[in-house]
């Protein structure tokens, strides 16, 4: 999961109501539909992947229907991981394909409501969460793509496609949480600014790395260990295991950015803590928010230093 740049938006009243009873605007994918691994031999046989990890990376970008985003992570996961495919090229699109619902939203129009007592507020959370998640499947598999002609090594692949694969399993969750809670990704409004980092560092793969890992899915570790809190004081303890076991996985996620990033910046001969600072002033603008998590930081290995020193206090003194 990455954190938007924004806050978590949660709908009003009027969509919290819908979200609970028959949504207005159904998505593709029925209620109560399986995202579990039959999905996968449902809905994506090899022959939609493309020769290349790239290629196939590409059309993963492509394809609009979350469930067939899915399938085909776990497809294209599964035959890297035979070992019978080549890197290749491509050319990612500028956007990704995305569903006719959920309808998206700029930032400044999504309103907050943060009620996790109801069911309605869970939802209009999960909800946010799943969307959040569907843009991080893109986000990883963007990287593949977008920086395949670079030289990175086999490994570097294997760490993203890691990555995309456990988005495509935490955006399965909650669509599934979604389901048994009597509504469906889709039902709700959704935030449409969560590409702009990708777009802004589209030429760059340290920036790439210093924005969507370091900054944004690092903001998930500081803010998701709060949330799980919050179901499980309201009772819902299987949205908080979900949010549990994304939280973990978030944390290998800044790991994988972080190892990569200093791999980079020593082979450019830059001082990573310098570099970092740089990339964030010039494409993330804006201070970072405090406070962070430093446990789940530290287990991913970022060094305090990097984040600390740009806060709102710390940037503008
Ligand atoms: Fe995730
Ligand atoms: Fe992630």
């Amino acid at each position: 999961m990455v954190a938007a740049p924004h806050p978590v938006p949660l709908p009003a009243g009027g969509e919290r109501e819908r979200a609970e009873d028959s949504p207005a605007t159904p998505s593709p994918r029925g209620r109560g539909e399986d995202w579990g691994e039959g999905l996968s031999a449902a809905a994506a046989t090899h022959d939609t992947l493309c020769e290349t990890l790239a290629q196939s990376a590409a059309a993963i970008l492509e394809a609009a229907e979350p469930a067939r985003k899915v399938a085909l992570s776990r497809a294209l996961a599964a035959r890297w991981r035979a070992g019978d495919m080549a890197v290749g090229r491509a050319t990612p699109p500028q956007r990704p394909a995305r569903p006719e619902h959920p309808v998206l939203r700029p930032p400044r129009d999504m309103p907050r409501r943060r009620n996790f007592g109801a069911p309605a507020g869970r939802i209009a959370l999960l909800h946010a969460l799943a969307h959040i998640e569907l843009n991080a499947i893109d986000l990883a598999w963007d990287i593949v793509a977008r920086f395949s002609d670079t030289g990175m090594p086999c490994a570097f692949f294997d760490d993203w496609l890691g990555v995309a694969a456990e988005e495509a399993e935490h955006f399965a969750l909650l669509a599934s949480r979604l389901d048994a809670l009597g509504s469906v990704y889709g039902a709700l409004p959704a935030h449409d600014g969560l590409w702009e980092a990708a777009a802004a560092t589209a030429h760059d793969l340290i920036a790439r790395l210093a924005i969507v890992p370091l900054v944004l899915e690092a903001r998930g570790l500081d803010v998701t260990p709060e949330m799980i809190l919050r179901l499980e004081r309201a009772g819902d303890g299987e949205s908080a295991a979900i949010l549990a076991r994304i939280y973990r996985d978030e944390i290998g996620h800044v790991a994988v950015g972080l190892r990569w990033f200093h791999r980079l910046c020593h082979e450019h001969g830059l001082d990573p803590e310098a570099a970092f600072h740089d990339r964030v002033r010039r494409y993330f603008g804006g201070a970072l928010k405090p406070p962070f998590n430093r446990e789940g930081r530290d287990k991913a290995g970022f060094p305090a230093a990097y984040y600390e020193k740009l806060t709102c206090a710390t940037v503008a003194s």
